[in-house]
């Protein structure tokens, strides 16, 4: 027997809703999220739309990554990692009632490489938020994404040291083409 999940922190999570809206109303089948940690939004959207998605791509290196490169001591990094590790097992047991649900642990942008263009119907974005990541990720997962399907991310709104979603968001997209949507969703509809 399995013992029992670590239940989340307390987090806001109006993003979810928003992505179950975006899924239901888009008819989304195939689903991508790119950094999805311990798998809880993966959980919302599968519980809710579970009768209509055929797959759901959850896609994390479970890696230090570059915003919590500090370059702390080798010991306090081996713990971070043990931590990773100890979530991705935490996300794989999450997963395991979803039949859908599909575990890639590798690098995002490596990870792209394993779609066929165009075949996926939407694509939630949410691992690391630099300017440069985001930048990288849009343009390794807008290919897999279908034409009228939707490239959508979260923290548009959070601008700070180790975050520029919105500054990577706007560089890469014509204004008319982002609609920014309750939880700091970005969305955009791949012509
Ligand atoms: C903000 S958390 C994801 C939260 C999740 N989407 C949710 O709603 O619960 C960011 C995740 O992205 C992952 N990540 C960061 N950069 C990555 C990269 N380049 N490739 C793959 N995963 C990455 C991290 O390991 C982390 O688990």
């Amino acid at each position: 027997m399995y013992k029992e999940l670590p239940k989340e922190p307390v987090v806001d999570i109006l993003y979810r809703s928003t992505l179950i809206d975006l899924v239901r109303q888009s008819s989304a089948k195939r689903v991508a999220e790119v950094g999805v940690y311990a798998g809880f939004t993966a959980q919302a959207v599968l519980d809710a739309c579970g009768d209509q998605i055929s797959e759901y791509y959850l896609v994390d290196a479970w890696r230090l990554f570059k915003a919590c490169e500090l370059s702390p001591p080798i010991g306090v990094q081996r713990q971070w990692q043990a931590n990773f590790d100890g979530v991705a097992v935490e996300c794989c047991q999450r997963m395991l009632p979803y039949s859908a649900a599909r575990i890639i642990r590798l690098w995002s942008v490596e990870a792209a490489t394993l779609f066929e263009l165009e075949t996926l119907d939407l694509v939630f974005i949410d691992g690391d938020h630099t300017f440069g990541a985001v930048t990288s990720d849009i343009k390794a997962w807008l290919p897999t994404v279908r034409r009228g399907g939707l490239i959508t991310g979260h923290d548009y709104g959070i601008v700070c040291e180790d975050a520029n979603v919105k500054g990577a968001v706007d560089a890469f997209f014509a204004a008319d083409e982002i609609q920014i949507l309750p939880g700091s969703v970005w969305v955009v509809k791949k012509k």
